[in-house]
């Protein structure tokens, strides 16, 4: 996730994008930079580092020109320094662009690129697409023809702001599957990845949809289909945001926002993962003795990645606590031993030090890490990434389930490599998968009725989170996710261990969260929560088979899919849940009471 600011009009234009790229901040802040139009030549400033401490340095504020784009990086491809910080431009430099996405083809582009003698600075997907529109220009009759050439051979999500030397008034912004709004004013037109970056200036807005493109001037502009170039009609909608609101995009809290993102970043997880996966699940096929080591939820990812790769590849992997991992494991590591690593942070101070033993005792290592550049990417020797943009809440809920769709696509690869799956077994797994965004999509819908829900439960003092097999680390990270935001004591365990001690704690009225989707142990679910029944407790069922319905007082109806699926997609109503808790106890969700969002100590 970055964003993206545009504007042309009266005003220095510069001052306009740094206001902008401020706003947007929450987007992306590991670099950023600026294009700006002046007499015919562009003028570019860019670099690592926030916003604040470029504009300083780089003194975006002296640039001159009344057109411009802006935008601010969280790096997909490429570690986040001067060079890969965009604008990015041809190798005329005529042509600078901004965007944020990912372009799943781009090393082939690349390639292309390359044999016709194109070179490059930087080791991002974005300077492709300059490239390639310059190359396109060579047979096209006007840039704009160019670029909708150039666009249509991209796979991948893209919002990208371009502007041409050339052309001395306009500003293009294109949109696929990444935001991209127009902000209308008299006599400046502004475009952004999101409202509040040009709140201040106009409420009058136009979103674009996928494959659309705008083409923007002082006091114009339009919006056509990047298929055809024909127009299309588009409604001025006037939004009723305070600046606070629109930065969470309307969301009274980052936390919930980043819920709602999830189907968008599960999506991303998948596309930005295609080859990466192959080749790690190659990797991984070499070593019997594999751990996954990782804290807190990214540690609930891990034993959901234990399920997958028992079930699917026939590989058992040790999961481990990463602060225990480093005392305990010393011994058993070597040359033979692949270590698998999860945070999202990649700064996690316990994760980076059993990674480190690892490496010292000659392990391979990989980990799965949600921002590009950090230390646990510098230390493992393969890392995939989970695409998810950054996450500001202190809760993790959209790098979790990206951490699991990561995990599954890699032991379904794990499978194939080893032979251990049935192929149409692991066929459906892979439609299945590239539901999972749609099915959140549905389970999202279930919002307001548990917020009801947590109306009557705000009052409680210990909620109980059952599963069996692959729903245990469900039932984990939901208890997680209410302890930590909501302050209310909770504890996630397998519904088998309820009658070896637990059960003495249910009496009236104590909720327990069922997780209970059909798979193979959903009869010996029914029990367990007949025993909890029993004892009095108020049962949430979260499941899609009817007779779950019988033994809940509450039932959250979920749609059929996998049952390996269905952390991924179960994760939903259990975040949603401790949200409304935590919100009903007065409690700030995204900042709760001595945690913070990556610890750095031990
Ligand atoms: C989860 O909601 C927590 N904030 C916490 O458990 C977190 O998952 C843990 O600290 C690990 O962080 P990491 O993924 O950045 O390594």
């Amino acid at each position: 996730m970055c964003g993206i600011i545009g504007y042309v009009g009266d005003r220095p234009a510069c001052e306009v994008i740094v206001k902008g790229l401020k706003r947007l901040e929450y987007r992306g802040y590991d670099s950023a930079g600026i294009v700006t139009e002046d007499g015919g030549k562009l003028f570019i400033r860019k670099g690592a580092g926030k916003i604040d401490e470029l504009t300083g340095k780089l003194g975006f504020l002296e640039m001159p020109g009344r057109r411009g784009i802006g935008h601010t990086r969280w790096a997909t491809h490429g570690v986040p320094n001067d060079i890969n910080a965009h604008p990015h431009t041809d190798c005329t430099r005529k042509i600078a662009l901004v965007h944020n996405g990912i372009i799943e083809n781009f090393s082939e582009i690349r390639d292309y690129l390359l044999e016709r003698g194109h070179s490059f600075r930087s080791d991002t997907d974005t300077e492709t697409i300059a490239h390639l529109i310059e190359e396109e220009l060579k047979s096209s009759e006007t840039f704009e023809e160019a670029m909708r050439k150039a666009l249509l051979r991209l796979k991948g999500s893209f919002a990208l702001g371009i502007i041409y030397a050339d052309e001395p008034d306009r500003l293009y912004f294109v949109r696929n599957e990444s935001p991209l709004v127009l902000g209308i004013g008299k006599g400046e037109t502004f475009a952004a990845s999101d409202v509040p970056a040009f709140l201040e200036y106009t409420n009058k807005v136009v979103f674009l949809d996928d494959m659309e493109y705008a083409v923007i001037t002082r006091d114009s502009w339009v919006v056509k289909k990047l298929e055809t170039g024909e127009p299309v009609e588009k409604e001025v909608q006037e939004v009723e945001w305070t600046l606070e609101m629109a930065e969470k995009a309307g969301y009274p809290h980052f936390m919930l926002k980043e819920i709602y993102e999830q189907p968008r970043a599960v999506r991303d997880a998948m596309h930005g993962n295609v080859d990466a996966v192959r080749k790690a699940a190659e990797e991984i096929a070499r070593y019997e003795k594999v751990f996954i080591v990782a804290m807190g939820t990214s540690y609930h990812a891990g034993l959901v990645g234990k399920y997958l790769f028992q079930r699917l590849a026939n590989r058992v992997p040790i999961v481990e606590d990463a602060s225990e991992f480093r005392y305990e494991f010393e011994n058993v590591i070597d040359e033979d031993t692949l270590v698998i690593a999860i945070t999202q942070s990649g700064e996690t101070a316990d994760t980076l030090a059993a990674m480190k033993l690892a490496k010292r005792k000659g392990a391979k290592v990989l980990a799965i890490v949600n921002v590009v550049g950090s230390m646990a990417t510098r230390i493992a020797d393969l890392t995939l990434y989970t695409h998810a943009g950054p996450e500001i809440g202190v809760a993790a809920t959209k790098t979790y389930t990206t951490q699991l769709a990561v995990l599954t696509m890699l032991a379904i690869e794990l499978a194939r490599v080893l032979g251990t799956a049935d192929d149409g077994y692991l066929s459906s797994l892979v439609d299945g998968l590239s539901r999972v965004p749609e099915l959140m999509e549905e389970v999202l819908k279930h919002d307001a009725s548990l917020r009801e829900l947590a109306e009557g439960l705000a009052g409680k003092s210990d909620f109980f989170y059952i599963g069996r097999g692959v729903s245990v680390p469900t039932a984990l990270e939901g208890a997680l996710k209410l302890k930590e935001i909501s302050y209310i004591h909770a504890e996630g365990l397998s519904a088998g261990e309820l009658k070896h001690g637990p059960l003495a704690l249910l009496e009236e009225g104590v909720p327990v969260v069922a997780i209970a989707p059909s798979g193979k142990t959903f009869e010996k679910m029914l029990g367990n929560i007949e025993e909890s029944r029993a004892r009095g407790a108020f049962i949430i069922g979260l499941g899609d088979r009817e007779e779950l319905g019988r033994v809940s007082d509450v039932l959250v109806q979920m749609p059929p899919m996998d049952e390996l699926l269905t952390p991924i997609v179960y994760a939903v109503p259990l975040q949603l849940l401790a949200y409304h808790l935590a919100v009903l106890r007065g409690n700030d969700p995204d900042k709760p009471r001595n945690l913070a969002k990556s610890v750095t100590v031990e």
